[in-house]
């Protein structure tokens, strides 16, 4: 009898455990019982966590092949202001966006609509972003999702390999304050603990962003989304130029809170392997630029040097 009980004990356990929810490394702990990083894909429909193309990944700049297809994006109802929800949903902070903002152009084989946008942090500004460049991991980074425009669901999206377009920004720490960011910052007050969420005006995605000449520049390669499940259905967009905040407003994201009260920092997966894949560059990119620069810089070498 008291066997019995006692397995029923033990399943019932083992069951909790089983469902217990992933987490970042930075929540991991020995009593917490949740599945860090490398324990992804044994959470809940993640087996995809320990697929052969998964994001985020390092971006080694000398090995990323020049594709003149990848031109600048068109973005359509970038500009438009709207009013939405911004929400801690106990792993990052999420806004969700109307429809209606669509962009197209950058190699994409259709428009791809906007759903929501995310942020990925380290502690107090520190680094935290989840792609990489040549090892440097920035402090933050920005997902803006968008699924193909012929989809209502986010989630009939994933089964398509193309089915979504992720563009992704880093940030840098600036010495001024970023104005255009303080709505988004001041939000964050009202949300510090997981599940709450608050209302944001007068929000558009542009302001958000880089201006359009800084954005010609960018990275292309075949990845999965960054958490559980991690689908491997992702078209990744990552931008060179890196958005401006200064310090207190990249710390302003350490205040909030995961569910169990604890700040909610190093909210990023490790980069993951590439596995053969290839990364593409915009024509656009440094990379490519500073190589132009050396050829101007050989020929007016060679220019000044030249006898009369
Ligand atoms: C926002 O929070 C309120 C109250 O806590 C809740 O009723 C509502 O469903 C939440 N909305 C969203 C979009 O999460
Ligand atoms: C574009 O990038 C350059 C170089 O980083 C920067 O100096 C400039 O302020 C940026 N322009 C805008 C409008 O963001
Ligand atoms: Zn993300």
């Amino acid at each position: 009898m008291h066997l019995v009980f006692l397995s029923v004990f033990l399943a019932f356990f083992v069951k909790i455990n089983e469902g217990a929810d992933w987490c970042y490394q930075s929540q991991f702990t020995c009593e917490s019982h949740c599945k860090a990083p490398d324990h992804w894909s044994e959470a809940e429909h993640s087996q995809s966590c320990a697929g052969k193309s998964q994001s985020p990944i390092n971006i080694v700049t000398k090995r990323t092949l020049p594709d003149e297809r990848l031109t600048p994006f068109k973005f359509t109802g970038y500009q438009d202001t709207f009013h939405s929800y911004i929400k801690n949903n106990g792993h990052s902070v999420q806004v969700a966006v109307p429809h209606l903002a669509t962009i197209s152009g950058g190699d994409l084989k259709m428009p791809y609509k906007a759903v929501q946008f995310h942020l990925h942090w380290g502690t107090d500004g520190g680094p935290g972003s989840e792609h990489t460049v040549d090892g440097e991991q920035y402090p933050m980074e920005l997902h803006i999702v968008h699924m193909k425009q012929s989809y209502t669901t986010l989630s009939s999206a994933l089964q398509d390999p193309n089915g979504v377009a992720v563009l992704g920004f880093f940030y840098e720490e600036s010495a001024s304050v970023n104005r255009k960011y303080e709505p988004l910052i001041n939000a964050l007050r009202k949300i510090k603990t997981s599940g709450a969420n608050t209302t944001i005006n007068g929000l558009s995605l542009n302001a958000l962003l880089p201006s359009p000449k800084n954005m010609t520049s960018y990275y292309r390669y075949k990845g999965s989304l960054t958490t559980p499940g991690c689908t491997e259905a992702v078209v990744w967009t990552v931008f060179e130029h890196a958005i401006p905040l200064s310090r207190d407003q990249l710390r302003a994201f350490s205040e909030l809170q995961f569910h169990d009260g604890k700040k909610m920092v190093g909210t990023f997966r490790p980069v993951q392997p590439l596995n053969g894949r290839q990364v593409y560059r915009s024509a656009g990119s440094v990379a490519l630029a500073s190589g132009i620069l050396l050829a101007i810089s050989v020929a007016a070498a060679f220019g000044l040097s030249r006898p009369n």
